[in-house]
């Protein structure tokens, strides 16, 4: 099979090397690709938005599988553009995608669907949404509706701050996004990160995993995109999984496909967990980035026929080979991160890593010039080891991010404290 691989971060490196290790991979391009993936694949740089210039690419070279790996080609259409080319693909369609393009489609489905999340309130006008906060009170979260990379919610804890996001956001502070916007009732307990498989019928799990969303140790300071993540999620037990599955996943899978827009693809589900009970805290309709990376640790080579059973509608006769084993990533990114930063210093002692199925560099913001590898992201480097145990994963993750000299970058040490 030949596989063509959407994107160019973590995310992708580790699906690209799960992929590779399948022998039913032929040959592999990832588009666009980055330093570390261009160690293992073949790179193109296109337009991996534009529908039409992904499918010529395709027909070009041909490519028997595609996988896409972020969420803006997914709200672009351009799995719907492929499949209509009559090619094979991984990822929803630009209606199904709407689960995570607009947060108050979700909260519609939800309520559709009667799935436990939070109490909310979607409002096109200031005033009204700024009544509804005086009514709620604080603590109480705001959401710009649409795409923000990450950046539109604002959890408040007082009226103020509520207030005040509401003027920024019809401001025009997320564009587009935040035209429109979710205002929802602040729910406690502890977060985890359900990976679930569907070809439109089927819901497939596999896996769990948490991710550290502070830039700082102790879980403090500015929101990144995620400095670290393990799987399993020790706080998503068999029971209460289970319980998702059927209240959450299944109901919004059945809602999906009764309303003409069967999900296919990874559902990546946010959960909110408080006294054995789960609730939906978001939708992405992409793997995490970098809970992919653990993810795809964890599975090896399976990866690859699972993500093809999904797209050949078949996973209701797939099953998937579990160990029980742990892995974690610890992401190291350019000194300033989340904020500004540096681009173009170098990245040493790579080379003398190990890179096996225990041990495995992700890279996300690279760039090889000249033979040196050399840092183009926030978020740079991937450190990824499994383990029998999560601790030994630690160790081993630990123990190559020491042996990486780029003094330009930092890490935090404390991935998988709340776990061990
Ligand atoms: P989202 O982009 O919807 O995942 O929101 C980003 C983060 O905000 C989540 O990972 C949660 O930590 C927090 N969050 C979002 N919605 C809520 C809520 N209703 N209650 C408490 N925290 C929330
Ligand atoms: N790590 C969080 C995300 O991918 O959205």
């Amino acid at each position: 099979m030949n596989i063509l691989i959407l994107g160019s971060g973590g995310r992708e490196h580790a699906l690209a090397w799960a992929v590779m290790q399948n022998p039913k991979c032929d040959k592999l391009i990832v588009a666009p690709g980055n330093g570390g993936i261009a160690q293992i694949a073949d790179c193109a740089k296109i337009n991996i938005d534009d529908g039409a210039t992904v499918v010529t690419f395709v027909e070009e070279n041909a490519i028997d599988f595609v996988i896409i790996g972020p969420e803006a080609p997914l709200a672009a259409g351009v799995a719907d553009r492929l499949r209509e080319a009559g090619v094979l693909v991984f990822g929803p369609s630009e209606e199904a995608a709407k689960l995570e393009a607009s947060k108050s489609f979700t909260k519609e489905i939800c309520d559709a669907a009667h799935a436990p999340t939070a109490a909310y309130g979607h409002f096109k006008d200031p005033e009204a949404a700024k009544a509804y906060i005086r009514e709620q009170g604080a603590p109480i979260v705001v959401k710009a509706d649409g795409l923000a990379a990450g950046k539109g919610v604002i959890v408040a804890m007082d009226d103020q701050t509520a207030l005040d996001a509401i003027d920024d956001m019809f401001g025009g502070a997320f564009g587009g996004a935040g035209a429109e916007v979710v205002i929802e009732e602040f729910m406690e307990g502890e977060e985890a990160s359900f990976f679930i498989l569907c070809d439109g019928k089927t819901a497939l799990p596999i896996g769990t995993a948490q991710d550290h969303k502070r830039v700082g140790e102790g879980d403090t300071g500015l929101n990144t995109g995620g400095m670290g993540a393990y799987s399993p999620a020790p706080v998503l037990s068999d029971e209460i999984a289970q319980k998702a599955l059927d209240e959450i996943v299944q109901p919004t899978i059945d809602e999906m496909a009764r309303r003409g827009s069967p999900y296919q693809g990874v559902l990546y589900v946010g959960l909110m967990i408080k006294d054995g009970q789960p609730r939906l805290v978001e939708y992405n309709v992409r793997f995490g980035d970098p809970e992919c990376q653990v993810l795809m640790m964890r599975l090896g080579a399976q990866a690859l026929d699972l993500l093809h059973a999904a797209a050949e509608e078949r996973l209701s006769e797939t099953r998937v080979n579990w160990a029980d084993d742990h892995a974690i990533t610890v992401v190291m990114a350019a000194n300033g991160y989340p904020g500004s930063y540096e681009k173009g210093s170098e990245i040493k002692g790579l080379k003398a890593l190990p890179e096996d199925s225990m041990n495995m560099v992700f890279h996300a913001g690279t760039t090889e010039k000249d033979g040196a590898m050399t840092a183009t992201g926030g978020r740079v480097l991937n450190v990824t080891a499994r383990g029998a145990t999560l601790q030994e994963a630690r160790d081993r993750a630990y123990a190559m991010v020491e042996a990486i000299d780029w003094p330009e970058g930092f890490y935090r040490r404390d991935i998988g404290w709340r776990a061990l």
